[in-house]
């Protein structure tokens, strides 16, 4: 894996939180977007991967009665969110593919620009289909253009709508929506039980 791509996938030292500024103004639309999947009846929300923290920070801004969790594998993104929210969030230090939390424990999971980067996209989704509630949702927003950069480097990253689903779908889920959120970023919303969530 190239140097910026590992920046991107596990952002370290000072380039990386320079890394994370940038990921927070190219990441804009897919946080606007994602925000819509939660309400002021979300009562427990995790992102997986949340860099340094701004997404979490912009959720606890619209709902500050919401606890919101997150995890990351990097120590510096975790050190970088920490020192941005505070208290204000649950953040663990650790992989998507082992969660550290209980089942049936989130109305909402959410990530933004980070599937690509998971090692076993099989074990993340049993992972997550395993702690989100039975009415809850999983919205996953990435985008199409570091998607296909990272496949370059990665065969088995997951590269696009159709690997996404699959993936998703051997573990339970149903497709509850899809899509296009600008020219090349797109949102995958998965649920645990489709009826009931319409
Ligand atoms: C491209 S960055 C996106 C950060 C953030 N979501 C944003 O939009 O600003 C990808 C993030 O996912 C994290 N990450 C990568 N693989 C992960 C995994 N297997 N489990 C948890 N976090 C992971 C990285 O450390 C990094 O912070």
């Amino acid at each position: 894996m190239n140097y910026f791509i590992s920046q991107f996938g596990n952002p370290h030292g000072i380039v990386g939180r320079l890394f994370s500024k940038m990921m927070n103004m190219s990441n804009k639309k897919m946080y606007a977007a994602n925000l819509k999947h939660i309400s002021g009846k979300t009562s427990k929300v995790l992102e997986i991967g949340f860099g340094n923290g701004r997404q979490l920070e912009m959720i606890k801004a619209y709902y500050p009665e919401c606890a919101v969790y997150g995890i990351d594998i990097s120590e510096d993104m975790y050190e970088a969110a920490g020192e941005r929210l505070g208290d204000k969030a649950f953040l663990a230090l650790g992989r998507a593919e082992k969660l550290p939390y209980d089942e049936n424990k989130f109305d909402v999971i959410i990530t933004t620009d980070t599937c690509y980067f998971w090692d076993e996209p099989d074990k993340v989704f049993s992972e997550i289909f395993r702690t989100l509630k039975d009415k809850g949702i999983f919205v996953n927003s990435y985008n199409t253009m570091y998607a296909g950069a990272v496949k370059r480097s990665n065969q088995n990253a997951l590269g696009d709508d159709k690997a996404i689903l699959s993936a998703a779908g051997r573990q339970g889920f149903v497709p509850a929506a899809i899509s296009r959120i600008g020219v090349c970023e797109r949102q995958i919303v998965l649920s645990k039980n489709y009826r009931e969530w319409r």
